[in-house]
């Protein structure tokens, strides 16, 4: 059998095994059996930066897929009324659609021919959702970045979904973004009604199902790895999506060196594997989260590394010699950089894992950037 590194440390990038989503997947499933109106059709998903939100948006997809549902992606750097529009006039793509599609579903396509060019983004909207329900599928909508989303286009769709679901049509939208960037948009006040969206805060996968899956896909690539070496190769994750394949893929690869003689994944492969992650996550994520800091700000990060938990804030203040209102400028810098977060009124804690650990052992190379 020939040896591929089955992980995908990579942004958007499905991973092998779907980790810690069952109980998203079964909402939004429940959501498409339950009909218009059912919350698993309206919903926002949240989470830090490498989370895994844009992966399950996509698995949310392909279940809408799967249920002969008509399915248009946009990310909120484009013009998003714009790309459904255009979406929905084109014809379906066949490629990506894995089971079950049916043919109410071709039939159901939008003759867009019918409807001039310079029909509303309301009309075509509207009218696409009724044809796929009187066939009896469905549309969804799935939107990420929403924290950059623009409002306007923002209210239109949503205003546009909530009138087809009052006239119970079958519609779903799923937005997903950074935590802090979307109960922002959420406080505009034309998008009171995605506030009704259901929440899926992406949390930390619990350590035990990481290592199951770990385990199930080392296997299934042809190697093995004994129960030590596991459990120190999931606790290094963290249980935070990017790092479950960065690991896996750093480690799987110094393996994969001596495949000729062992295909098991030893401990020392894990140690070694584990510190080339690292230092690639220290590069790739955690510096490029530093980079064009002001001095204040990084040292706002520094002052928080004493705690070793949550911070609060009037005590970083205090250790930066600053006046409270002074030190929560740059919180409020570092919160929307997605840095740190908010964990409780007063307190703030680093959204990244590993972010303690990368300051204080780069204390030095950090503060060189600033002259000193
Ligand atoms: N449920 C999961 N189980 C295992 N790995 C996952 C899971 N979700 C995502 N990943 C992996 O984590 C990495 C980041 O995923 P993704 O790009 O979806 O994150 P994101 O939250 O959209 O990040 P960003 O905020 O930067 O857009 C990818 O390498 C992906 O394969
Ligand atoms: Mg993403």
């Amino acid at each position: 059998m020939e040896l591929i590194n089955p992980f995908k440390p990579t942004a958007g990038m499905t991973p092998p095994v779907l980790m810690g989503r069952e109980s998203v997947l079964e909402d939004f499933s429940d959501g498409l059996l339950e009909g218009p109106g059912a919350p698993g059709r309206l919903m926002r998903i949240t989470g830090p930066r490498g989370s895994g939100k844009t992966v399950l948006l996509t698995e949310l997809g392909e279940m809408a897929l799967a249920k002969g549902w008509r399915v248009v992606n946009v990310v909120s750097d484009e013009d998003m009324c714009d790309s459904i529009v255009r979406q929905l006039r084109a014809p379906l793509r066949m490629k990506g659609v894995k089971v079950g599609v049916t043919l109410p579903v071709i039939a159901a396509e939008l003759d867009a021919g019918l409807l001039s060019e310079d029909a509303t983004f309301r009309e075509l909207f509207e009218r696409a959702v009724r044809k796929l329900t009187d066939s009896g599928a469905g549309l969804l909508i799935t939107l990420d970045e929403a924290q950059n989303a623009d409002r306007d286009a923002m209210g239109t769709i949503a205003s546009c979904v909530q009138l087809m679901i009052r006239e119970r049509q079958n519609v779903a939208l799923v937005f997903a973004g950074i935590t802090t960037g979307v109960l922002d948009l959420l406080n505009s006040k034309s998008l009171t009604f995605l506030r009704r969206a259901k929440s899926e805060e992406l949390a930390n996968i619990p350590i035990n199902e990481v290592s199951r899956a770990l385990k199930a896909t080392i296997e299934r690539s042809g190697l093995s790895i004994g129960d030590n070496a596991l459990s120190a190769m999931a606790a290094a994750t963290e249980g935070y999506a990017y790092l479950t394949q960065l690991v896996g893929y750093s480690v799987w690869r110094t393996a994969r060196r001596h495949a000729d003689v062992s295909l098991q994944i030893n401990e020392d492969d894990v140690e070694r594997g584990i510190a080339a992650a690292r230092k690639e996550y220290g590069s790739a994520v955690l510096d490029t989260a530093l980079a064009d800091l002001t001095l204040p700000a990084v040292e706002y990060l520094f002052a928080m590394c004493e705690d070793a938990g949550a911070s609060a804030t009037g005590k970083v203040a205090e250790r930066m010699g600053r006046s409270t209102a002074d030190a929560n400028s740059y919180r409020r810098i570092l919160i929307a950089r997605q840095i740190i977060e908010s964990t409780a009124t007063g307190y703030v804690a680093f959204s990244l894992p590993y972010m303690r650990e990368h300051l204080i052992a780069n204390r030095g190379r950090i503060f060189a950037r600033y002259g000193l």
